[in-house]
C-alpha cells in the first residue's frame, strides 16, 4: 500500500487558521479531487468538522480519540482511533491518501510515500503549519507552476515528493 500525503501550503507552510483553509483556489479544489477519487482518504476529526460533510466516491477515514464519534451514524465514514489503526485497516488498498490537517501531517510525514504539495505563492499568518520536508529523505519528481487568473487570486505550484 503506499502512503500519499496532499496538502496545500502557503511560502511559509501556513495551511489553515480558525479551522478553515486559508484561500478558495477552485483549481486546487479540482486537482485534489482528481488525485484522491477512488482512493481512502484519511483526516484528523477536526478537517472533517471543517470540511463538513463526507468527500463522495472515496472512503473517509476520521481520526479522533472520541469514541463516540458519529455513534448515530449521521455521515458515511470509517472512525479509527489512529493513523497506525487507519492503516492497518486499509493495508489492502493501493493507494491511501492523508487529507490533513496539522496533528495528522505531523505523525504522519515519516509514514508517507509520496507528498503532493500545492505550493501557494504567498506568506500568511496561519495557526496551523505543514512540516518541514526533510530533503535528504524526498527528491522532488514533477512540479507544474500555474499562474494566478479571475478564479484563483494566487500563483500556485503543484509539486511531488517521492521518497528515496
Ligand atoms: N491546506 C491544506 O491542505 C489543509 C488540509 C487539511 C486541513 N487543513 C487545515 O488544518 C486545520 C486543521 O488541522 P488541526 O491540526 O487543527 O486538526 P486535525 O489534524 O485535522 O485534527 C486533529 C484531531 O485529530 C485527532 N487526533 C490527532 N492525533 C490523534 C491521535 N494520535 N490519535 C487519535 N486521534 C488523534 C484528535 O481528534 P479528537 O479531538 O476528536 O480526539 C485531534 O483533535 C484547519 O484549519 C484546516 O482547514 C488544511
Amino acid at each position: 500500500m503506499k502512503v500519499s500525503i496532499i496538502v496545500a501550503t502557503s511560502l511559509n507552510h501556513a495551511i489553515g487558521k480558525d479551522n478553515q483553509l486559508l484561500w478558495h483556489l477552485p483549481a486546487d479544489l479540482k486537482f485534489f479531487k482528481t488525485t484522491t477519487m477512488g482512493c481512502p482518504v484519511i483526516m484528523g476529526r477536526k478537517t472533517f468538522q471543517s470540511i463538513g460533510r463526507t468527500l463522495p466516491g472515496r472512503q473517509n477515514v476520521v481520526i479522533t480519540r472520541d469514541k463516540n464519534f458519529n455513534a448515530d451514524k449521521q455521515f458515511d465514514l470509517t472512525v479509527v482511533g489512529s493513523i497506525d489503526e487507519a492503516l492497518v485497516k486499509l493495508h489492502a488498498e493501493n493507494e491511501v491518501f492523508i487529507i490533513g490537517g496539522g496533528e495528522i501531517y505531523k505523525q504522519s510525514i515519516d509514514s508517507a510515500d509520496t507528498i503532493y504539495i500545492t505550493l501557494v505563492h504567498t506568506v500568511i499568518d496561519g495557526d496551523v503549519y505543514f512540516p518541514e520536508i526533510d530533503k535528504s529523505k524526498f527528491d522532488l519528481v514533477w512540479e507544474e507552476k500555474h499562474f494566478a487568473d479571475e478564479k484563483n487570486k494566487f500563483d500556485f505550484t503543484f509539486q511531488k515528493f517521492e521518497r528515496k
